[in-house]
């Protein structure tokens, strides 16, 4: 017995995280609506003032323990557990830093723009979990360089991870799925393109159309922790 889809490759961006609590980018009162993106998310900006860079880093990932999966990310954490027991799979890219889809229990995580869990080494290259602040003086846990510490995130300018990972994905999957992102930012944004290039259906999970809400089979609008638990569940009913 098989669900209506057996591989899915499922696209998450802030809005799924909203309703727990963490800042989307793009919304009124967005994370851009504070800060300039250039000063605090980009390899120039983090040159110039790398105490500003790292204090905006340290205060989201200080925020980390305080707040909750919802729903959503529960309901993804299910879908992926209950396809992988009928021989079907799940691939979850995450353009989010949050660690909330690991703390509901899913597995197959690409997180293409980096977590703020973790810290890159400027000198060793080393990625290592990294739960306190990071400053010029914080001490690589790897190599013991001082000074050489980042946040381990693709800023604007970057490459982001798992390209080929998601290519392949993509290129196997018999659905696309996007939840919460404003199909503002490239690459990920140009993923729903690709699936339909190759014929796969895709879904957008979303509050509002987003900007390549054109490109979907089929849209459902409404809060994530309500449109993807019942998303999921429809997908799942064959398997109950
Ligand atoms: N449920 C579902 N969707 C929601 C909710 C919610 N409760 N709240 C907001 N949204 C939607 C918004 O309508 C918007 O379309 O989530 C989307 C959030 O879009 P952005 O703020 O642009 O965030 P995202 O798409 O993840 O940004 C992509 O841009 O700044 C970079 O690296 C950053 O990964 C980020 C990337």
């Amino acid at each position: 017995m098989t669900a209506r889809f057996d591989k899915l490759v499922v696209l998450t961006g802030s809005g799924i995280s909203a309703e727990s609590g963490v800042a989307t980018f793009r919304d009124a009162d967005g994370v851009w609506a504070k800060y300039d993106y250039r000063e605090v998310a980009t390899p120039e900006g983090f040159a110039a003032n790398p105490a500003l860079v790292h204090s905006f880093y340290n205060e989201r990932r200080r925020g980390l323990p305080s707040v909750e999966p919802n729903a959503a990310h529960h309901a993804l954490a299910e879908l992926e557990q209950r396809l992988e027991a009928v021989g079907g799979r799940s691939t979850l890219v995450t353009q989010n830093v949050d660690d909330l889809h690991e703390r509901a229990g899913s597995k197959n995580i690409l997180h293409m723009h980096g977590e703020l869990s973790l810290a890159l080494c400027g000198v060793c290259n080393a990625s290592t979990p990294y739960a306190d602040d990071l400053s010029l003086e914080s001490v690589c846990p790897a190599c013991n360089a001082k000074g050489a510490m980042r946040p381990d995130v693709v800023w604007f300018g970057e490459i982001p991870r798992f390209m080929d990972e998601i290519a392949s994905a993509i290129a196997s999957a018999d659905l696309f799925v996007s939840i919460g992102t404003s199909g503002s930012v490239y690459p990920a944004a140009g993923f729903v393109g690709e699936a339909r290039r190759l014929g796969v259906p895709a879904t957008e999970l979303n509050l509002e159309p987003s900007e390549n809400a054109s490109f979907f089979s089929e849209s459902r609008y409404g809060p994530a922790t309500e449109v993807v638990p019942a998303f999921v569940q429809e997908l799942l009913e064959p398997l109950d």
